[in-house]
């Protein structure tokens, strides 16, 4: 299965966009429009007119539709600091579950429940992301509190759901990957060994076609043991976030273009090799519309091309390598 996330306000806007995600999602999900901030303009109320909308295309077009995300340290609303309280922090995210995930419920594949909640070098047991979800509902056990209260809400609200873990950073073969996936893995067996209902991994999968380095970075064997490792506590395994930037490399296009689709060739290849791998989603579908050129990330000024097509949504060299390699991967059920 494979789609893209979708910028909504140039859904809304750009016919062309629009044909193209009818025509290449399988599955699609909101770049912002289902996360904490977007839905919630006031601690009272709600705003869904956004989510609902790409709900629709998705339905009108057959595709399914992951939900990201409930919890996050980011784009939480102005109002979160001053009103969310130890208190009342339960409160908030049951009912904040029970609205979003009871509005759209029966029609979400998969939500990502809780995003990016780990972060070892902020140096909490566990290595938890000292996250404002944390600082008011974290506890001192072995799965911090929201998590679980996350989970099992959002199990109760929308039972045929898939709930997912989703996070980034845990694709590499360096010290500061292989240290996060540890820790990732280890919150996913503590869900487990606390019977809190938990049904995949979402591998975010924001790479590099070239590191700072000069070097082309290693995806292999730490991101292989990890899929593995789910495999065997019975989890399903997304690539839920997938772009390659091409930052580092140099300014031809030719060569951009082949660097980013020989790594979209290698790490799809790799992670593909394992049957629980489900679901394959790139961040975006075309470089129009890529968060990575909110910023002026390269030094020579010129736009990144980390997707699938180009700024003029056409098809780049990336595009038949990631055909190819859903082709050619073994079939799963
Ligand atoms: O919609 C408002 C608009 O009304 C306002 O005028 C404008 C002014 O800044 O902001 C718009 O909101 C922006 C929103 O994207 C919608 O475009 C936010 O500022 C901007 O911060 C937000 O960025 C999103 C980012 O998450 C938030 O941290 C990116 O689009 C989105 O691609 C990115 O996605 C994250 C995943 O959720 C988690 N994994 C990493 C990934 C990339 O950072």
């Amino acid at each position: 299965m494979a789609g893209c996330a979708v910028n909504v306000k140039a859904l809304r806007t750009d016919p062309a966009y629009k044909k193209l995600l009818e025509e290449q999602a399988g599955i699609v999900v909101a770049e912002s429009e289902f996360k904490f901030g977007p839905l919630r303009p006031t601690p009272t109320t709600f705003f869904f007119e956004d989510a609902d909308f790409l709900a629709a295309f998705a339905h009108e077009n057959r595709m399914k539709l992951r939900g990201h995300n409930i919890v996050w340290h980011r784009q939480l609303p102005v109002w979160f600091e001053s009103y969310v309280t130890p208190a009342n922090a339960k409160q908030v995210l049951v009912e904040h579950i029970e609205r979003v995930g009871g509005r759209y419920k029966g029609q979400i594949h998969s939500w990502d429940v809780v995003n990016e909640a780990v972060q070892v070098s902020d140096g909490l047991p566990g290595g938890f992301r000292n996250s404002p979800w944390q600082k008011v509902l974290g506890g001192t056990g072995l799965v911090p509190t929201y998590i679980e209260v996350a989970f099992r809400t959002a199990r109760r609200v929308d039972p045929k759901a898939m709930l997912v873990y989703n996070d980034y950073g845990i694709e590499g073969e360096e010290e500061a990957s292989a240290k996060k996936r540890a820790a990732v893995l280890g919150l996913l067996r503590e869900m487990q060994n606390h019977g809190i209902p938990l049904d995949g991994l979402g591998v975010q999968s924001h790479i590099s076609a070239v590191g700072k380095d000069g070097k082309v970075p290693m995806y292999g064997e730490g991101l292989r043991a990890m899929i593995a490792e789910a495999r065997k506590m019975g989890l399903k395994v997304l690539v839920t976030e997938m772009d390659v930037n091409d930052r580092y490399v140099p300014a031809e296009i030719g060569a951009r273009d082949s660097a980013v689709a020989a790594m979209y060739g290698s790490y799809l290849g790799t992670v593909l090799e394992d049957p629980a791998v489900i679901a394959v989603l790139t961040w975006g579908i075309t470089d129009k519309y890529t968060w990575l050129n909110g910023e002026d990330s390269r030094t020579d000024g010129q736009k990144e091309r980390p997707l699938p097509f180009d700024a003029a949504m056409q098809p780049v060299a990336a595009f038949a390598v990631e055909v190819k390699a859903l082709e050619v991967a073994p079939l799963r059920g």
